[in-house]
């Protein structure tokens, strides 16, 4: 009985299915891609009208982090004095960051962590800072040192999200920046801070979406002088490097992702329908059918557990940006809980949330630094709510499609991830869809040298398919 009516609705759903994957773009063709009118996110008054927003300061400013003694001392007093919560006993991070565990992180914090050394970590690559739409762009960029002038260099830009920061990318730029035997190519890597986020100043005018940080890193590339460049990003960089690529396809050569935001399009809601179901029908390979399907309430238990800070963040951000802005311990275990459990979900049930099975506590702090010594855990929040607001909804993102050369990489620990039949609704030019070995959120971060390899190995595909395209 219970069979038969399984079955019944399981025709409905695919009649529905089929049918309306003919129907739908027939019947709803795909938006148009938006205009993003230039903004101003400066401090104070509002001009009237656009033609009266004050003029940016060009100027490419060499920028040096060299954070104040007092900043430093402050920290310190405060870690201190830190007051913990009592833990429960015989529970790992399962109800979120260990207080226990947190304990021994301000410990080393304060005792062997040494934010100096790695400032002048942070350093070694060239910063900068320039105005656009008023506010104060901090990026990094690193051009290669190549001697044979055969070699192409060729311009990438890597988007951060949250809660990360340009620290996510020091392991992979050299890998990125030095050219290798086999290939004639080699790049020169931009690194932006996303307004709000770290040493890039916070837009002071509310509004500032994922829309606006492509449009204002559009124009950041513009001003360097890169007409035509790559993307590659993960978390907000994904969104980011998405309408990049929708918005601005004619100074995209390609885009490569990490991460992939399922889709809101019709066809690809019925198609994971069908995926509960059918799994096999709708993903191409068993890895990409236990992303996504299997077992299917599992993943959306899941992802309830795992995504309440967004909605927080979607509605009050300023609210627990109060607490975690006053208190480094809370601030570190906000940002940690994400690198253990994004990092693999099954660190949930480690003593030490698995942090440091992948990753250094100094690197993990030193991202955590990047947020403290900035004061910008708040602003970087409010990203959250002001992506999900009726403006940014009107734009249809979810829907328009890019058509740029796409890469995706689909890591296996990954939140989320579409299988590539259902992410090409959206990226019509899927070139490439790794199923990686292993890595999860933040592969950059994590897996350096194997996000290297795929991302090579992408641009090298465009460029193949580009000389294949000249020759007919
Ligand atoms: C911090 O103090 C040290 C030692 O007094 C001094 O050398 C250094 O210049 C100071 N740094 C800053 C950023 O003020």
């Amino acid at each position: 009985m219970v069979y038969h009516l399984l079955m019944g609705y399981t025709s409905i759903i695919l009649l529905f299915g089929v049918s309306s994957a003919i129907l739908i773009p027939l019947l709803w063709p795909d938006p148009d891609p938006p205009v993003l009118p230039d903004m101003w996110w400066g401090r104070g008054k509002m001009p009237s009208h656009p033609s009266k927003f004050p003029k940016d300061n060009t100027a490419i400013r060499p920028f040096t982090i060299n954070v104040k003694n007092n900043t430093l001392q402050d920290l310190n007093h405060r870690l201190d004095n830190a007051r913990l919560p009592e833990p429960l006993d015989n529970v790992q991070f399962q109800y979120g960051f260990h207080s226990k565990y947190l304990k021994k992180v301000i410990d080393y914090w304060r005792n062997e962590y040494d934010w100096r050394r790695e400032e002048r970590k942070l350093n070694q690559y060239p910063q900068f800072l320039t105005q656009i739409e008023g506010i104060d762009v901090h990026y990094l960029h690193i051009k290669p040192t190549i001697k044979n002038s055969k070699i192409h260099v060729i311009p990438l830009m890597l988007i951060h999200g949250w809660p990360g920061s340009v620290v996510e990318f020091y392991k992979i730029i050299p890998l990125l920046t030095t050219p290798t035997e086999n290939r004639d190519f080699v790049f020169e890597v931009i690194c932006p801070s996303i307004p709000g986020y770290g040493f890039s100043e916070a837009p002071h005018q509310p509004g500032f979406s994922v829309a606006d940080a492509g449009r204002v890193f559009v124009k950041l590339m513009a001003r360097l002088n890169f007409h035509k460049f790559y993307l590659q990003g993960g978390d907000w960089g994904s969104a980011i490097s998405m309408v990049i690529s929708s918005v601005y396809p004619e100074n995209v050569l390609g885009v490569h992702l990490n991460f992939v935001a399922v889709q809101g399009g019709f066809a690809s809601k019925m198609k994971h329908l069908i995926g509960i179901l059918f799994p096999s029908l709708v993903a191409d390979t068993p890895a990409q059918q236990r992303h996504l399907f299997s077992p299917f309430m599992e993943k959306v238990y899941y992802l309830l557990r795992e995504t309440g800070y967004a909605h927080i963040q979607g509605t009050k951000p300023d609210t627990v940006g109060t607490g975690v802005s006053d208190s480094p311990a809370g601030l570190a275990a906000y940002i940690l809980e994400k690198f253990s459990t994004w990092t693999n979900k099954e660190y949930v049930n480690l003593a030490d949330g698995g942090l440091t099975k992948k990753f250094t506590l100094d690197e993990l702090l030193t991202n955590v630094m990047v947020y403290w010594v900035t004061n910008s855990i708040t602003s970087s929040m409010r990203l959250y709510k002001e992506t999900m607001s009726e403006r940014i909804r009107n734009f249809k993102f979810d829907r328009l499609p890019v058509t740029v050369p796409t890469g995706i990489a689909q890591f296996p620990n990954e939140i989320i991830m579409p299988p590539r039949n259902i992410a090409k609704h959206q990226y019509r030019n899927i070139i490439q869809y790794t199923d990686m070995p292993r890595g999860g959120h933040f592969p950059a971060f994590e897996e350096p040298k194997l996000l290297a390899d795929d991302i090579g190995k992408f641009v090298e595909k465009v460029r193949t398919l580009e000389v294949s395209k000249n020759e007919k």
